[in-house]
C-alpha cells in the first residue's frame, strides 16, 4: 500500500474532448457482466483496447447521482454499471465499490454544475456529528496494480480546504478547494490488497461551511507503454480525414501526432518506454482533444455566432456582399458571400476582420484584414507592415500610426466596394480617435478609406477624411466642426456611382455624398461639391445613425438607428426614388418590438439573398462593458405589396 502523490488542481476547462473520447468509442460498460471475474490481486485482466475505449477507468462514479445508467457523453468505468451506490456488489459487473452510508451524508444538485458536477455528497446542515469528523468514505474493489486518482469538487460556497487519505495514508492535505469551479485534485497509489480506500474529509473544520464535499471519483489503470498498448491505441484512434469533421488545429495536432506513433510502431526511432510512453500519450491527449465544427443551417439571431473553426465571430459594424473572389486555393474565380466587420477581439479597439461562405450560415474566418498599428515604430520594424507600407513616405507612415493606431484609434463601421476599373478593394470605415485639440474617442470623426488588390487584404491605409459641409444657404447643425463623418456605409447604383452614406454635424444630420470613379474619395471636392448633385443632407436635426441603403424594385431604401451609444433604440427607415432625391420618412419598420429598441440591436447592413429572395437585415446586439460578445441579429424582411418594410423577431430560421 504506497502512494505517489502528485496533486494537481486545474480549472476544468475542456471536458468536450473527454466526452468525444466516448462517443468515439462504444460505452464499455454494455458487455461487462460477461468478463471473467479475476480475484483479488490479481493481474489486470482487460485488453489494451478495452482500456483504451474505458479510457483506462475502472470507475467513473458521478457522485449521488440517483440514476440508474449514464447520462449521454458519460461513460462507465470497466467495473461499474451504475452512476453511484451505496457500498456493496455492482449489479452488472459484480465487483464490490460504494459510498459508505452515514446519517449525515446528503445529496445535493447544483443549478450551475455541469456533466458529472450537477450533483455532490455534502454534510447534512443541521448534523450533530462534530464537523471536523465528518468524512466521505468510497471502497473500489481494483485488482493488484498503480492507480490514478481523480476528485473533482464543484463548491458553489466560500472557499473551504480538503484532505484526502488513501490506502490508510494521507495524499492531500489543506488543498483549497475554490469557489464557483470544478476543482480537481489527482494522485497516483498503489494497490495490493484488493481494493482502493478513499477518505474525503477536512481535519480543521469548525461549522458546516468547512465541511467535505465531492463531486466525482475517477479511477484509472496507470497504463503500462507498451508496443502492444501504442498499437492499439493507433488502430482504437484513427480517424478518416479529420479535417472535415473536427477543427483544423485540433485535426492537425491530432494528424501529427498519428503520424509520429505510426512512425514508431514501423521501427523508425527510439522505442524505449519513455518514447512509447510520449508518443502514446501525445496521440491519446490530441485524439481527446479533437473538436468538432460547428455546422449551422439556419440563423439563431442573438446567439453566439461560430466560425468553422467555432471561434466566435468577429465583424461587428459589418457588411455582407456577395463578391466574385479568387479560390484561396486554385484561385479560379468563384462567387462568395463576403463579411467584414469589426474585430473586438481586444475589446473596443481593433482592426477589421473579413469571413468567407458558400451559405450564409457558415462563415470561414479569412483573417485581419486590416491591421491596427501599436505603435509609429512598428511600420518600420514589423515585416508585415513593412510589406503593406513600401514606399510609403515617413509622412505618410506618420498618418497610418495617427489614424489606425492601437491605443487611440477607433475603426468602426468598415464597408468594402470592388472598383471594377481598378480591379482594387476599397474599404471604407469610420476613422475616429482623439484629436490635437480633444481626447475624446470621437473627436477626429473622418471617413477613413484603405485598398487592396486581394479581397481579404491586407489593406493599406490610404487616408482619413472629412467630408462635405453644410452647405451656406442651409442651416449648419453644429457649425463649430466642419465636414464630419461617423457611422458610415456604402451604396453602389446600377450605374456604377458609388456612394457614402454618414452621419455628419454632430451625429444630428446624415449625409449622402458621391464617390470617386476609384471609389477613394469624394467625386468633387468638398470646396467644389454642388449639393444635390455631389451630396445632399437628410433630416437635419433628427440624429439618425447607423444607415443601410438598397436599392428594390427600382425603390431605394434607407434603414437608420438613433443616436444612443451602444444602448439600442428604435429604428426608422425611409425611402426615395434615387440616392440623391427627396426621402419620405416610413416610421419604424419592426413589428412586435414592444421595447422600441429593433429587438435590441443597430442596422448595419440589409442585403438580399437572392436564390431564396430574402432581403435580410443585420444588425448589432452591442454589449458595452463586453463588446467582443456583442450579438448578431440577422432577420428576414418582409415587405408589403405597397412596399412597405416589415421586419419581426424570430430566434431561430432558414432561407427557404
Ligand atoms: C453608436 C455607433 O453606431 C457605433 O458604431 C459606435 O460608434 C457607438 N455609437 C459608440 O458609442
Amino acid at each position: 500500500m504506497r502512494n505517489r502523490v502528485c496533486v494537481k488542481r486545474f480549472l476544468i476547462v475542456a471536458a468536450a474532448g473527454l466526452l468525444l473520447f466516448s462517443a468515439g468509442c462504444k460505452t464499455p460498460s454494455s458487455n461487462i457482466a460477461d468478463r471473467k471475474e479475476p480475484e483479488p490481486g490479481e493481474k489486470i485482466e482487460w485488453s489494451e483496447r478495452e482500456l483504451l475505449m474505458a479510457d483506462f477507468l475502472l470507475y467513473n462514479v458521478d457522485c449521488a447521482s440517483s440514476a440508474d445508467s449514464f447520462a449521454d457523453g458519460e461513460w462507465a468505468g470497466l467495473c461499474q454499471t451504475v452512476p453511484d451506490m451505496p457500498y456493496g456488489e455492482d449489479p452488472g459487473s459484480h465487483k464490490t465499490w460504494g459510498y459508505r452510508k452515514s446519517d449525515y451524508l446528503v445529496p445535493e444538485t447544483d443549478s450551475l454544475g455541469k456533466g458529472n458536477t450537477v450533483t455532490k455528497w455534502t454534510v447534512d446542515r443541521d448534523t450533530e456529528t462534530e464537523i471536523k469528523t465528518t468524512e466521505i468514505l468510497y471502497d473500489f474493489e481494483v485488482p493488484e496494480g498503480t492507480y490514478n486518482v481523480y476528485l473533482g469538487f464543484y463548491n458553489p460556497f466560500s472557499v473551504r480546504k480538503v484532505d484526502v487519505d488513501c490506502e490508510g495514508n494521507n495524499v492531500i492535505a489543506g488543498e483549497k478547494i475554490l469557489r464557483y469551479q470544478t476543482n480537481e485534485l489527482s494522485f497516483e497509489t498503489e494497490v495490493t490488497d484488493g481494493e482502493l480506500n478513499l477518505k474525503i474529509y477536512n481535519p480543521e473544520g469548525r461549522n458546516f461551511m468547512d465541511t467535505p464535499i465531492l463531486s466525482y471519483v475517477k479511477i484509472a489503470i496507470t497504463p503500462e507503454y507498451t508496443i502492444e498498448l501504442l498499437s492499439a491505441a493507433v488502430e482504437a484512434m484513427t480517424v478518416e480525414n479529420p479535417e472535415v469533421r473536427y477543427t483544423a488545429e485540433s485535426s492537425k495536432a491530432y494528424s501529427e501526432n498519428l503520424e509520429k506513433a505510426k512512425e514508431l510502431l514501423s521501427g523508425k526511432g527510439s522505442n524505449g518506454t519513455n518514447s512509447i510512453k510520449l508518443k502514446f500519450e501525445n496521440l491519446r491527449g490530441s485524439f481527446k482533444m479533437l473538436t468538432e465544427k460547428y455546422r449551422y443551417d439556419s440563423f439563431h439571431p442573438g446567439a453566439v455566432w461560430r466560425d468553422t473553426e467555432n471561434t466566435p465571430i468577429q465583424a461587428h459594424g459589418g457588411q455582407v456582399q456577395q463578391l466574385e473572389i479568387p479560390d484561396s486555393k486554385t484561385g479560379k474565380l468563384v462567387t462568395k458571400w463576403v463579411w467584414v466587420g469589426e474585430d473586438k477581439t481586444n475589446g473596443y479597439r481593433g482592426g477589421v476582420c473579413a469571413y468567407s461562405s458558400d451559405d450564409l450560415y457558415n462563415w470561414q474566418y479569412e483573417g485581419i484584414i486590416m491591421r491596427n498599428v501599436a505603435s509609429r515604430s512598428a511600420l518600420e520594424t514589423s515585416d508585415y507592415f513593412r510589406e503593406v507600407y513600401a514606399g510609403y513616405s515617413s509622412e505618410e507612415l506618420d498618418n497610418v500610426a495617427l489614424a489606425l493606431n492601437a491605443d487611440r484609434a477607433v475603426i468602426e463601421r468598415p464597408k468594402l466596394i470592388y472598383n471594377e476599373k481598378n480591379k482594387q478593394y476599397v474599404l471604407w470605415f469610420h476613422a475616429d480617435g482623439p484629436t490635437e485639440t480633444s481626447d475624446s474617442n470621437y473627436a477626429a470623426a473622418c471617413a477613413g478609406v484603405a485598398v487592396s488588390d486581394s479581397p481579404f487584404g491586407p489593406y493599406r491605409f490610404v487616408g482619413r477624411y472629412r467630408l462635405n459641409t453644410c452647405p451656406a444657404d442651409q442651416e449648419d447643425k453644429y457649425p463649430q466642426s466642419k465636414g464630419m463623418a461617423r457611422d458610415m456605409n456604402l451604396f453602389k447604383d446600377t450605374d456604377g456611382t458609388a456612394y457614402i452614406i454618414y452621419s455628419s454635424e454632430e451625429n444630428l444630420t446624415l449625409y449622402i455624398s458621391k464617390l470617386n470613379d476609384d471609389f477613394t474619395y469624394l467625386a468633387t471636392d468638398p470646396a467644389k461639391a454642388v449639393y444635390g448633385k455631389d451630396f445632399i443632407r437628410l433630416f437635419p436635426g433628427a440624429q439618425r445613425e447607423a444607415p443601410a441603403l438598397f436599392l428594390k424594385d427600382g425603390k431605394y431604401y434607407l434603414m437608420t438607428s438613433g443616436c444612443t451609444g451602444w444602448a439600442p433604440n428604435q429604428a426608422r427607415y425611409y425611402v426615395s426614388d434615387s440616392v440623391l432625391g427627396e426621402w419620405v420618412n416610413k416610421g419604424d419598420p419592426c413589428i412586435g418590438d414592444d421595447s422600441h429598441t429593433t429587438f435590441e440591436s443597430q442596422s448595419t447592413c440589409i442585403f438580399l439573398e437572392p436564390e431564396s429572395n430574402t432581403w435580410i437585415y443585420m444588425g448589432d446586439r452591442w454589449f458595452a462593458d463586453t463588446l467582443n460578445d456583442s450579438r448578431y441579429i440577422w432577420l428576414p424582411i418582409v415587405f408589403k405589396e405597397n412596399g412597405d418594410m416589415e421586419i419581426s423577431f424570430v430566434s431561430e430560421w432558414k432561407l427557404r
